[in-house]
């Protein structure tokens, strides 16, 4: 028996749809654990692409039960598109789904706060996703926040939506917001959403530690990065949960002495989203040819990713504050055409070298990157499935950065297709799903 963690090991879209997809074949449950529909996971099964946004990848494979744990936020609306979408795509949502009772409910007026707290001159603007992620949280923290168990119970509703919404106008009027809310108008849509989602809510805690009790796998799901993490990440320029391995626990209700892994997805180069610090950033003709290569624009809102080299010593970091057994390393063929691959090995500060992550952004923008150049390999790795096939600077490559980051490189993918990656047979990776097949 083996329930693992899957998580960004950098700023998010390191390509975990694809691998939670890939691997959800071995467990019979996948849980998401924290965000919401800021998150977008594309999976590309033959000719068809789904993007899931709040709905755990698992949900693509016939028979895995997909939970929405406690420790996400849920927009009703943005669930209810994705059920449609992947229920018209002919998967059995309704068979598969279960949302915990615990989570948080997103308003409208959640993205009316979003607006004014990242509009005021005096802020300094993360560059959300806009989705009213933040402020729901906030009200999750100020104990105010409507949870889906509150919100499938009319009379509850009622009450808890009354104290929430007038807490909103009167933000509303103290930041001169002219934008006119529908209060009652919001209420009813938001009765009608819960009359189609009642069914799937349940106490998802129970559920899962049951699942454990009767010998299944669980496949916990991060969302977002570990540098987005609310604690451990690039603070303020973070999101609003808990993405680091440590809220699989928190977000789902199953001990953490129930967790028997954590695997860790990156690029084999890095991208960012929106506002903050970025060591390796390359704000030029490298980094466009980056993301044109790697198609680097946001699955959710669109907006062109930061791309940059890979990062050695953040990974170092948030392999520590997550433990990583294994790295899978995604997007090795976006690297396919380059003559040479710088690697930041190490970071100095003032003409130090730091080992550790600064929490500051003020320091973090001090560090200049000390790079290794690595020679590229300048043939094809697109689909390649078996290490034996890979060109020999690839492996190089990939043994550099494992060498490097004291982390080993589990499995590869090298496309975004189910078949288009490799697991290594002697890996750790290997092991812990060997431990959990059923
Ligand atoms: P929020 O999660 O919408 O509050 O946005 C906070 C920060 O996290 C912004 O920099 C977003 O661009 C970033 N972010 C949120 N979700 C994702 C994701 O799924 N991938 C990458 N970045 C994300």
């Amino acid at each position: 028996m083996s329930n693992l963690v899957v998580l960004g090991a950098q700023w998010g879209d390191e390509g975990k749809g694809k691998v939670v997809d890939l691997l959800s074949e071995r467990f019979q449950v996948v849980a998401r654990y924290q965000g919401g529909h800021n998150a977008g996971h594309t999976v590309y099964i033959g000719e068809r692409k789904f993007v899931l946004k709040l709905i755990p990848s698992g949900v693509l494979r016939p028979g895995v039960r997909a939970v929405i744990g406690n420790g996400v936020v849920i927009d009703p609306a943005a669930l209810l598109e994705e059920i449609d979408a992947l229920e018209a795509a002919g998967i059995d949502v309704r068979g598969q789904l279960c949302i915990s009772n615990r989570a948080h409910v997103i308003f409208p007026f959640h993205r009316m706060v979003e607006r004014v707290s990242e509009g005021r001159p005096d802020r300094v603007a993360i560059g959300t996703t806009s989705r009213g992620i933040g402020p729901c949280y906030e009200d999750k923290i100020a104990r105010r926040g409507i949870r889906m168990a509150d919100l499938v119970d009319p009379e509850s509703l009622a009450t808890l939506y009354r104290s929430l919404a007038e807490d909103k106008n009167t933000t509303a009027r103290a930041f001169g917001v002219g934008e006119e809310f529908d209060y009652d108008g919001i209420l009813a849509r938001y009765r009608a959403m819960a009359d189609r989602l009642r069914p799937l809510v349940c106490d998802t805690a129970k559920l899962l530690n049951d699942a454990i009790g009767q010998g299944q796998n669980i496949l916990f799901e991060g969302a977002q990065g570990t540098m987005l993490d609310v604690d451990h990440g690039s603070y303020p320029f973070v999101t609003s949960s808990s993405a680091a391995a440590g809220g699989a626990s928190v977000g789902t209700g199953i001990p953490p002495t129930r967790i028997h892994g954590v695997l860790g997805v990156s690029k084999a180069y890095i991208t960012r989203v929106g506002g903050g610090p970025f060591p390796t950033e390359q704000d030029n003709p490298a980094g466009e040819r980056l993301r044109k290569a790697g198609n680097e624009y946001g699955a959710v809102t669109g907006r062109p990713r930061r791309c940059g080299w890979f990062d050695v010593p953040l990974l170092r970091y948030t392999g520590m504050v997550n433990g990583f057994d294994s790295l899978i390393i995604t997007k090795l063929d976006v690297l396919d055409e380059l003559d040479r691959i710088p690697v930041c090995v190490a970071y100095r500060v003032g003409g130090r070298t730091v080992d550790s992550m600064p929490a500051t952004q003020r320091e973090i923008d001090l560090i200049e990157p000390v790079y290794e150049e690595l020679p590229g390999w300048k043939c094809s790795t697109r689909g390649i499935s078996q290490w034996e096939s890979l060109p020999p600077r690839a492996k190089d490559y990939l043994k550099f950065l494992e060498e490097r980051t004291g982390i080993e490189a589990g499995c590869i993918s090298t496309g975004p297709e189910r078949n288009e990656t490799m697991i290594l047979p002697n890996s750790a990776l290997a092991r812990l799903l060997k431990m959990g097949t059923a």
